[in-house]
């Protein structure tokens, strides 16, 4: 029996680390089991971004579902947000969805608090509401490399009567070429 209480310690070595990993992961593991299982996993490959998948680059802009909800994807990458240019409608409560394909990015909406931190590998989300029709610039606000402090895109927010009467690719970005 000279070798029990090693033994013990062994095993209680391996409980006390199968506890931590259920503690610390578990609730990780199944929150990306029940995302998973509902279609709505907020995991994402950045490899595969240009590839396949919600953000394709004719996926990205601003999207009006049949119920009329405003849905814009973007997407951040070194130094640029993507498409440059949204077109929203002013006063609608917009949902916005971002991913980064590289590194950090901080989507920000000047004058206001709201504020996205994109990270790559996460499909960052944000709902935001721009009352007046107007133009509203969105830098980012996290260093991300040399040319962070030129990384901008702008928000143009049109009059609630004025967004319906595009056309549906004309909704998608306001980006001049
Ligand atoms: Cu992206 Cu700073």
């Amino acid at each position: 029996m000279a070798g029990f209480p090693k033994k013990l310690r062994f095993l209680a070595g391996i409980l006390g680390f199968s506890l931590l990993w259920l503690w610390v992961r578990f609730p990780y593991e199944m929150r990306n089991a029940s995302e998973k299982l509902l279609g709505i996993s907020r995991e994402i490959d950045p490899l595969q971004l240009h590839l396949s998948g919600e953000f394709v680059e004719s996926n990205l802009g601003t999207e009006v579902d049949s119920q009329g909800s405003v849905t814009v994807r973007l997407l951040a990458q070194q130094y640029d947000f993507v498409p440059r240019c949204m077109l929203v409608p002013a006063g609608a409560a917009i949902h916005f969805r971002i991913t980064s394909a590289d590194v950090v990015h901080r989507f920000t909406i000047a004058g206001t608090e709201d504020q996205l931190e994109v990270v790559p590998g996460h499909v960052s989300e944000l709902q935001a509401h721009f009352e007046k029709a107007g133009e509203y610039t969105t830098p980012c606000h996290e260093f991300c490399g040399a040319g962070h402090y030129n990384m901008l895109s702008r928000v143009v927010a049109l009059r609630s009567d004025a967004f319906p009467k595009l056309r549906p690719d004309q909704r998608v970005n306001c980006a001049t070429p």
